[in-house]
């Protein structure tokens, strides 16, 4: 690849091995014409860690010993994965939630009076954060074990997720009711109000890693959202093999607008919901 002055030689071949090793780690994918977003996106790493070229930090890559790499695994992940998300984010997904998913686990009590809904893929954590208003709102589990539980692989957005205090652009689609009963003003932000946190939790689990995923228990509504585009088929297949396990018999799978199950499995059974479609694993068989 030609580079510009000041940038580091980025070859294919070092793009492919760097790709490679980004997918393995995380399932990712990379396509052929997407290198310029690596080669400029890590290329600060090469300054931080006083390297020549990126053929040098593929060999530091495999050199340095196993909590340099996994660290600078973790930093090549938040460098390269989009992150953007935010409160109340794909509405009419959110109206059927709490509107006839929320009422109809209410009602058949899968797993007595415990309700566990997992945000796959957090990011900063506003979608937990969503789920946990809509069911504070639906005034139905008040007296239920209410567990939300945000996973994301990198860690830079789990501690944004920790610290649950966020900027405007978090709140593009919130109302102002919503707004001023669950958060309060703090430094210039808005902090999520407690008994909102108090029902959420986040751990740095990557999806495609079925070793982590073992500290998933059982879930009954997981939202996977603006995730799954970034995976290739193989990495798709794996991560809703692993949702469709943790899942009880009868519990939903949501997914962003602009993704399916076609081609991946027929696992799960669409259901019309008047807002939205959904995926539910088959309460039999
Ligand atoms: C675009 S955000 C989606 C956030 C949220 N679900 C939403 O729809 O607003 C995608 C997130 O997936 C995370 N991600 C990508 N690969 C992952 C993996 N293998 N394991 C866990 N999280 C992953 C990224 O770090 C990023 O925060």
């Amino acid at each position: 690849m030609a580079t510009a002055m000041g940038e580091r030689r980025f070859s294919p071949e070092v793009f492919r091995l760097l790709r490679d090793l980004i997918y393995d780690y995380c399932g990712i994918h990379f396509a052929d014409d997407n290198a310029y977003i690596i080669h400029r996106r890590l290329q600060p790493r090469l300054d931080a860690l006083s390297l020549t070229d990126f053929g040098d930090y593929y060999r530091y890559l495999h050199s340095c010993d196993a909590g340099a790499r996994k660290f600078e695994l973790e930093e090549i992940v938040d460098r390269v994965t989009n992150n953007e998300t935010y409160f109340f984010r794909e509405s009419y997904q959110l109206e059927a939630f709490r509107d006839e998913i929320l009422p109809e686990i209410y009602k058949n009590k899968p797993r007595g009076k415990r309700l566990s809904v997992w945000s796959a893929g957090c990011a900063s954590g506003e979608e937990a954060y969503t789920i946990a208003i809509l069911i504070l709102e639906s005034g139905l589990f008040n007296d239920w074990e209410v567990r939300v539980f945000g996973n994301d692989i990198s860690r830079r957005c789990l501690s944004v997720a920790r610290r649950a205090q966020y900027g405007r652009s978090s709140f593009r689609a919130t109302d102002d009711r919503l707004l001023r009963r669950y958060f309060r003003e703090a430094d210039n932000k808005h902090q999520v109000r407690e008994e909102v946190r108090a029902l959420c939790s986040f751990g740095q689990i990557n999806l495609i890693d079925e070793a982590m995923m073992r500290l998933v228990g059982d879930i009954d509504v997981v939202f996977c959202r603006n995730v799954l585009i970034y995976f290739d088929l193989a990495s798709r297949r794996r991560v809703i093999e692993t949702l469709h396990k943790k899942l009880v018999p009868g519990g939903y799978l949501l997914l962003g607008h602009s993704e399916s199950l076609i081609n991946l499995t027929t696992a799960f059974d669409l259901v019309h919901l008047k807002n939205d479609m959904v995926y539910r694993k088959p309460v039999h068989g």
